[in-house]
């Protein structure tokens, strides 16, 4: 009999080991996936977080040929590894012994005002062509859904509308500059367009929002392939938008305090 009952508790202490054992496994891949899910939506938005003093020059998220044919490749080494490093490089040159240093990008960008211009264009520009690289991709997902989808219809009458407005945001911008599509304290969408780096999470900026998609009208981002026709251009972006990164950037937008 005793020897039944031993045999019946190694048993059931041998199913507990294994069970336990998937449990475990399943806990780690949902921590693992989580962790991957987190770190993708917050990739790009992380940055404003940071210390200027702890910024980095972060990767390219794709290699240089990957929106071939629409941007190529020899532009997008040229700027993303002179262009934006030369940002990136100048805002760590000019900030290093600042008594601000220790300030968030997002701080920094908020109070854009009270810097020297330098700080402003360098700021800037590390930042925008940082949101910039995140929301392109070489196979994109080519139209909003779900909530930013709906938003879009809600702000601009439909998809076509907001992209015409946008369009003549990029279009229009006289010199160097961006056009934006961000999110207002209101709740609602907009389209804006600002000079030379700035942004809408700047101080100065004249309609001031969350950024969660934007397009460089610098020439340094077309000339090579497209020289001065601009809104040639600015068509072939919507290529390479890759709208399921800007519904995760809309959703940290609406969830931004
Ligand atoms: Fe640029």
């Amino acid at each position: 009999m005793k020897t039944k009952e031993n045999k019946n508790i190694k048993s059931f202490s041998r199913t507990l080991k294994f069970v336990s054992s998937y449990v475990v496994v399943a806990m780690i891949m949902i921590s693992v996936n989580g962790q991957s899910i987190n770190n993708k939506k917050n990739k790009t938005m992380e940055v404003l977080k940071n210390k200027i003093s702890d910024l980095v020059f972060y990767e390219l998220p794709y290699s240089y040929d990957a929106l071939e044919p629409h941007f190529d490749k020899m532009t997008m080494e040229i700027h993303y590894s002179k262009h934006h490093k030369a940002y990136y490089d100048n805002l760590m040159a000019a900030m290093k012994d600042s008594p601000k240093a220790g300030v968030s990008l997002l701080e920094l960008m908020q109070n854009i005002s009270q810097y020297p211009v330098g700080v402003r264009n360098n700021g800037g520009g590390y930042f925008n062509h940082h949101l910039f690289w995140n929301i392109l991709s070489g196979s994109p997902q080519k139209a909003p859904q779900g909530k930013l989808k709906d938003a879009i219809e809600k702000d601009f009458g439909s998809f076509e509308a907001f992209k015409e407005e946008f369009e003549n945001a990029a279009k229009t911008r006289f010199g160097s500059g961006w056009a934006w599509l961000s999110l207002g304290k209101d709740g609602k969408l907009f389209v804006s367009s600002t000079p030379n780096q700035d942004n809408p999470f700047m101080d100065v900026a004249e309609k001031q929002g969350y950024p969660i998609m934007g397009i460089d009208v610098w020439e340094h981002a077309y000339y090579l392939k497209f020289q001065n026709r601009r809104p040639e251009y600015v068509g072939t972006y919507w290529n390479v938008v890759d709208w399921k990164k800007v519904e995760e950037l809309y959703e940290i937008a609406l969830n931004f305090k």
